[in-house]
């Protein structure tokens, strides 16, 4: 898939998510898995998790003068960012490089790029279509992105290879294991590079901390307007954990309904509403339409939630839904998709439920929530915004009363 967004991005498709299906997007993929995803990893950096959930929950304890709503989204940005910095580039390099604020922008500007369509997409050969991209801005946005983006994974990498760092004994993480792999040459199967190595963490800098943040946004919202749900889901994590400040990665296990909520809140808000573009290898027929090879494809998983054909009352959220039901949504079910399916299906699944789940139990569970005064729950605004992946469109403020 040529997208010229994606191509400059992805260091000309040196990533796993967009490189073309083939010999080196499954060594990419496996060494992503292998580095950053292993169930090895997943679990062994549990305490990322659990680290990034006490801040958060410290934060909004503190944070403001009781009874005043905080921007909820912010903070769980904040979380998200914390985890799949620490797991992936390590505590102190993460997104601190940039401010807060302007770290959603970057964020956003990064997705809009790799989610963009421009001239030269459309007429890949033809030099007009290039200057049409000048002329519209198009191209200077992905430039000036790029350099940005460039200029924190360099500085990622260059901690990395600190000299100090290796001698002060801290906990290896992904850019560790491929800068060793890069230094010692264990990477000259596939001729790994720093650029590699950039492709690999926007990857994870794109693909990792919006979906999860997006995810616990929409969730939050969604027990907002509906307090039958919001009550039903404390009252199992207040029954299931007592006598600790914390919910921990053990007691996550049991929460049946919680786990019902997060299904159904994939069902109506998966974050990725288009999956990835990709392209047809083959000729096949869908639909009965005969696609030709190299057709571009959008899956709309976001309409197939909301189909009345496959879903009862589609737009209302009742996670009771999947009560005694096998559909699940790791790409086996058809119906539910958010993480796609297939061989280029998401392989950051463990890693994402577990954080959104770990989150959400312990927002749940060591706070009451109110909305700010004057506001009822169907003012929710529910607006969606985005390219790639869909957030909502304004902040979340809710106001957190502290119960634990
Ligand atoms: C709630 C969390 C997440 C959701 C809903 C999600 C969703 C998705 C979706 C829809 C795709 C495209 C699948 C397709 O085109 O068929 C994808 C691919 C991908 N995701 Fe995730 N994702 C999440 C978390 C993560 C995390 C935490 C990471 C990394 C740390 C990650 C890394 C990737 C990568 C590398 C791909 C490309 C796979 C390939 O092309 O082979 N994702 N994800």
């Amino acid at each position: 898939m040529h997208f010229s967004g994606p191509r400059t991005l992805s260091y000309d498709f040196l990533d796993v998510a967009f490189s073309p299906y083939g010999n080196y997007w499954r060594e990419t993929r496996k060494l992503f898995i292998l580095e950053l995803l292993s169930m090895r990893r997943v679990q062994s950096f549990a305490y990322a998790r659990a680290a990034e959930v006490d801040r958060l929950v410290a934060s909004l304890a503190a944070g403001s003068p009781p009874g005043a709503p905080v921007d909820l989204s912010e903070k769980l940005y904040a979380l998200s960012d914390g985890i799949v910095g620490t797991v992936a580039f390590g505590k102190m390099y993460g997104s601190a490089q940039f401010e807060r604020s302007s770290f959603q922008r970057v964020m956003d500007d990064t997705l809009r790029v790799l989610g963009s369509f421009t001239f030269e997409d459309f007429f890949p050969a033809s030099r007009l279509a290039r200057c049409a991209d000048v002329l519209t801005g198009a191209a200077g946005q992905r430039r000036r992105v790029f350099r940005q983006i460039d200029r924190f994974f360099d500085s990622v990498i260059d901690k990395h290879l600190e000299p100090e760092r290796l001698q002060a004994g801290v906990q290896e993480d992904m850019v560790d294991a491929l800068v060793k792999m890069w230094r010692e040459q264990d990477g000259e199967a596939l001729g790994l590079t720093r650029d590699h190595i950039k492709g690999i963490l926007m990857d994870t800098f794109a693909g990792g901390i919006d979906t999860c943040a997006v995810t616990m946004i929409w969730i939050m919202s969604e027990l907002m307007r509906n307090p039958r749900v919001m009550r039903r889901a404390q009252a199992e994590v207040r029954g299931m954990v007592t006598g600790k400040p914390r919910v921990e990665e053990e007691d996550v296990k049991g929460l049946r309904y919680l786990k019902m909520v997060v299904k159904e809140n994939f069902r109506l808000h998966p974050p990725g509403t288009l999956l990835i573009p990709r392209e047809t290898m083959r000729s096949c027929v869908i639909g009965g339409y005969d696609v030709l090879p190299g057709t571009r494809v959008f899956v709309n998983v976001w309409a197939m939630g909301r189909d009345p054909s496959i879903w009862e009352n589609p737009e209302e959220f009742r996670p009771e839904r999947f009560e005694g039901s096998r559909v699940d949504f790791r790409g086996s079910d058809f119906k539910l998709l958010p993480f796609g399916s297939g061989r280029r299906s998401c392989p950051a699944v463990a890693m994402g439920v577990a954080n959104v789940e770990l989150a959400l139990a312990n927002l749940l569970y060591c706070f009451d929530w109110e909305l700010p005064e004057g506001m009822k729950g169907e003012d929710i605004d529910m607006e969606e915004t985005g390219q790639l992946a869909f957030r909502k469109m304004v902040p979340l403020c809710l106001v957190p009363i502290k119960r634990v």
